[in-house]
């Protein structure tokens, strides 16, 4: 290929390179100028690009770049700060009066969201997603309390659970009137109409029955039949009820009694969730 070879394609008018196999020409047509710049450009974009960010996998590591910068180190780096955050929070509020938590503007915001999840993780299955309960689980959404409504009184319900293993549990037994031999099959049937009659004023009781109720229940549940929160037990005047469904059931629990047990959370959560917990049921509506 020597340079008298070069010349000028007749068809096309474009001048060849020299290179010529069985009368086949080569017209000299590079590429244009701009792609070979750029083309050059991202080569040396990508060298530089492997340098400085972490790139070659090597035998036992890898090349961690001279940057020094990962999208690990990132995450890290936020969840850091996350965490620095709400320790700050959880220790503010692990040494802070609860009523003063609620009253602090960003902490009882902080309270309530971190009170909502635990409890979609700890009380959900028995109290429901929405806190609103089921038979024998009582609702926290309204405002009748067995134990208490206050802010503090909810606090030592979760803190120490009712009929739980704590010794500081709540606590206090219904007796089971028929099992243990304490009244007659038809005075049960007399005192259950009685306690419908409470919540239905169509119902009515003989006042030999009413003497029965004060002699056996009012002890707990007060001569009117409204509840006493100490020892737990439940107003039976209104129309929110822990077990009673029907006739049956105020049958039933007269004869037998219940006890739900609430298990203790001092201990298994921290303490500023167990705050945090009792904001948001206290939030739900029915708080005192
Ligand atoms: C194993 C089931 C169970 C779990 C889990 C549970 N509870 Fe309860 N809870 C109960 C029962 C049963 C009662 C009612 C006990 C009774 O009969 O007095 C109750 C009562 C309560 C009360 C008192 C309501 C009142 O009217 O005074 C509060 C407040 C409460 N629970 C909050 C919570 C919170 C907050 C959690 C999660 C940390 C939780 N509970 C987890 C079973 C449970
Ligand atoms: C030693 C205290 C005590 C005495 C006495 C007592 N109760 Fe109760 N009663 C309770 C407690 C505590 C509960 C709630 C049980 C639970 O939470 O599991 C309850 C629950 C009930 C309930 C269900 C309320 C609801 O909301 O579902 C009825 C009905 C009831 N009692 C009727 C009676 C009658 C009638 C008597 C008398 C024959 C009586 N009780 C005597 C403590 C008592």
């Amino acid at each position: 290929m020597s340079e008298d070879k070069k010349e000028i394609d007749e068809v096309s008018g474009v001048d060849t390179t020299g290179h010529e196999w069985d009368g086949i020409k080569e017209l000299n047509n590079p590429m244009p100028r701009w792609w070979v710049y750029t083309f050059i450009v991202c080569v040396i974009w990508g060298f530089a690009y492997q340098f400085y960010y972490p790139s070659w996998p090597l035998i036992n590591d890898f090349y961690h770049g001279a940057g020094g910068e990962t999208q690990r180190e990132k995450v890290h780096a936020e969840l850091a700060v996350i965490a620095q955050e709400r320790n700050q929070y959880a220790q503010r509020m692990a040494t802070m009066d609860i009523a003063a938590i609620r009253n602090d503007s960003s902490l009882s915001i902080y309270a309530r969201e971190g009170g909502e999840a635990a409890f979609g993780d700890n009380c959900a299955p028995c109290h429901g997603t929405g806190a609103a309960g089921f038979v024998g689980y009582p609702n926290l959404n309204d405002d009748e309390w067995i134990w208490g409504g206050s802010l503090d009184e909810i606090q030592t319900t979760i803190n120490y659970g009712i009929r739980g293993v704590h010794e500081d549990t709540r606590l206090n037994d219904m007796p089971a009137f028929l099992r243990d031999e304490l009244l007659e099959r038809q005075e049960i049937d007399d005192l259950t109409t009685y306690v419908e009659g409470l919540t239905d004023s169509s119902i009515r009781s003989t006042s030999a029955t009413q003497e029965l109720f004060i002699d056996n229940c009012s002890t707990c549940h007060g001569e009117d039949g409204k509840g006493i929160r100490e020892f737990g037990a439940p107003d039976l005047t209104d129309a929110i009820s822990l077990y009673v469904t029907d006739r049956d059931s105020i049958v039933d629990i007269i004869s037998y009694s219940r006890g739900g047990v609430m298990p203790s959370w001092n201990g298994r959560l921290d303490e500023a969730t167990i705050k945090s917990l009792a904001i948001y049921v206290h939030t739900l509506g029915g708080g005192e």
